[in-house]
């Protein structure tokens, strides 16, 4: 049976920390309301002039080192964001040209922070397919950049950073054994940046109003994240047949502390078993689960065919989980 196998994997962050004792210099916020009601600590924040390809470039030249190939061996780049360089060319065409993998088609897949999940099914069909065999699939985000930093509601919440992932096609058991991928269009106003796109193009009144950052309904995403993503865990325990404690490890999206709570109580899981990242990084949307896979990875805390639950939340509003034969 032909698999898509993760076969390296690699994470960068910005040196730059800013902790949450600096963010209560800024707005109206404090260590203890944050780590209460976030688990956030401290995040990463890009240097000036410092982009999210160079974050992706770091994590991809890692993942490759660790896979064994090359950058010109690659059939496919593949890059999860929300905050690309540039609109247009897309992140993956840029990261393409800096890894200098000339033989690689590029593009990037945009679901926000679901965007590594929606990337790995994207990975997972074109390897079945037998379109590809070398496949580097990347999760990488400056939000930093796209935060409003006098919006105490949201510059808490977000942080800097990438992870990369090769992925293979391989004969055998291992790899990816599914992915359940929803959104729902309808639920779009709970976590949006309202300018910057054809709708509303940059103006000096959509500067001066402030629509370029981020804006959330943090309490409504919330409800909508726990209950989404209990059902897409399911999903994917029903569709492979699994029971919650075959599961080695749970790698979730680190969008708050509670939720990631809330899925292993869930799940009856001890958080022994739950790879958490948010203490150091915040929510660094597509980059937080390629970011915590590679930190598991790299302590030993994956064995070989190890099962592994992924899942993330995010805009769009999307949410999704994978199941993964290590
Ligand atoms: N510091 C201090 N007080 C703050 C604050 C901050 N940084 N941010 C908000 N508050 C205040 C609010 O103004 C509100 O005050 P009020 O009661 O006087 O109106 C109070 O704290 C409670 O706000 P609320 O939004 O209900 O808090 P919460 O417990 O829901 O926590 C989040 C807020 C954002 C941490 C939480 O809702 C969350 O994590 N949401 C989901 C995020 C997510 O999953 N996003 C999608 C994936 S990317």
């Amino acid at each position: 049976m032909i698999k898509a196998r993760i076969v390296g994997t690699g994470s960068y962050v910005p040196k730059k920390v800013v902790t949450n004792h600096d963010i209560e210099k800024l707005v109206d916020t404090s260590d203890e309301w944050i780590m209460e009601r976030t688990g956030i600590k401290e995040r990463r924040v890009a240097e000036r002039g410092q982009t999210t390809s160079d974050l992706a470039y770091e994590a991809s030249h890692k993942a490759l080192k660790a896979a064994g190939i090359a950058p010109g061996d690659l059939d496919l780049i593949l890059v999860a964001t929300t905050t690309p360089d540039t609109i247009m060319p897309s992140l993956g065409c840029v990261l393409q040209e800096k890894l200098r993998a000339k033989k690689a088609a590029a593009f990037d897949v945009y679901a926000a922070c679901s965007g590594f999940i929606y990337g790995l099914s994207v990975a997972n069909a074109f390897i079945k397919s037998d379109t590809y065999t070398n496949i580097l699939l990347v999760g990488a985000e400056t939000l930093s950049r796209f935060v409003d930093w006098e919006d105490r509601t949201t510059c808490v919440l977000f942080g800097d950073g990438a992870g990369a992932v090769v992925i293979q096609r391989h004969a055998g058991k291992r790899g990816i054994l599914s992915a359940h991928l929803h959104s729902d269009g309808a639920l779009g106003n709970l976590l949006y940046v309202p300018a910057g796109g054809a709708l509303h193009p940059p103006t000096h009144d959509t500067i001066h109003k402030r629509m370029h950052y981020i804006k959330m309904k943090g309490n409504e995403t919330f409800k909508v994240a726990v209950r989404a993503l209990e059902d897409v865990v399911q999903e994917a325990l029903e569709h492979n047949k699994v029971k919650p404690e075959e599961i080695d490890l749970l790698v979730p999206h680190q969008a708050n502390m509670r939720i990631i709570q809330a899925m292993a109580k869930r799940l009856n899981m001890p958080l022994e078993k739950v790879v958490i990242t948010i203490e150091k990084y915040g929510n660094t949307s597509a980059a937080s689960i390629p970011m915590a896979l590679d930190e598991a990875v790299r302590a030993g805390r994956i064995k070989d065919h190890d099962l592994l639950l992924l899942e993330a939340f995010g805009g769009g509003l999307t949410w999704a989980s994978a199941l993964v034969r290590w």
